[in-house]
């Protein structure tokens, strides 16, 4: 099994890969494809659940999720993605919310979209055996705030932003992704960072991606202009679906081969 020391050690040594899954199929697919880490991300809300966002996703929700992610992979990190306001709040809660996706869900570690207020959360929960991926730059949480813009793109708010990744990886985080900043700021991230980092629309320097499985394989109406879309299974999907009807509309299926008849029962009615 994977585990977060594995991913320190590759960190500079090979690409690390990481890719959003929500269910176990999807999961086993992904597993098996060669993605070191799956993030069961909060992302759902938009990318499967049919919400504007990620804001409505429930603690709930998440360990459902992450249960089956955890039942449908083997090998891989499995990331459990704390839902809006389930952490930050409240230490006591916050730390219920992430323990439960490790005791009940079966999760190996949770991230946390990361601000000043999860410093010292980080570092409680990692004492408590918890490893937290942090994440900084665009945090979609905060979407009501900041849109879903390129994020820390003057001097200030990318000093900030390093003060920020390296109070995280004091604090005992083993991971950081960094979504949509500036590519240059994310190579000095990670140049500055013994802990690896892992770029959504962050360039090529950091060491390792992530993409959310629905614009990788292709099945999101749209996708943020940092991803890239390696196949076209929407129209895959959308074939199968309306040559099933047609066959259903035009009597091809079933045919007979798709059931069983019992000769003693052609005349009970
Ligand atoms: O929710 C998610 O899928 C994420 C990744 C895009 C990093 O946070």
């Amino acid at each position: 099994m994977t585990t977060v020391r594995d991913l320190q050690s590759m960190a500079g040594a090979e690409p690390i890969t990481m890719l959003t899954a929500y269910d176990a199929v999807t999961a086993a697919i992904v597993e098996e494809a060669g993605v070191d880490v799956v993030l069961v991300g909060d992302s759902m809300g938009n990318a499967v659940l049919g919400h504007e966002d990620t804001l409505p996703v429930t603690v709930d929700e998440m360990a459902a999720h992450v249960g089956a992610v955890s039942r449908g992979t083997e090998e891989a990190l499995v990331v459990a993605d704390m839902p809006f306001l389930s952490v930050g709040a409240d230490e006591s809660e916050s730390i219920r919310n992430c323990g439960r996706m490790l005791k009940e869900a079966g999760a190996n570690a949770v991230k946390l979209e990361s601000g000043p207020h999860t410093i010292e959360l980080t570092e409680r929960l990692t004492e408590l055996g918890i490893p937290v991926m942090a994440h900084l730059g665009l945090t979609p949480q905060s979407v009501n705030q900041t849109g879903y813009t390129q994020q820390a793109t003057d001097r200030e708010e990318a000093e900030e932003m390093l003060e920020l990744a390296r109070a995280h990886e004091e604090a005992g985080a083993f991971a950081l992704v960094l979504e949509h900043v500036p590519a240059n700021l994310a190579a000095q991230v990670t140049e500055a960072l013994d802990i690896p980092t892992i770029g959504i629309g962050a360039g090529g320097d950091c060491d390792g991606q992530v993409l959310v499985f629905t614009d990788v394989v292709g099945l999101a109406e749209s996708s943020p202009p940092f991803a890239e879309q390696f196949g076209d299974v929407r129209s895959e999907m959308a074939s199968a679906v309306g040559d099933y009807v047609d066959a259903v509309e035009s009597d091809a299926f079933p045919a007979e081969e798709h059931a069983d008849s019992e000769s003693e029962l052609d005349d009970i009615y």
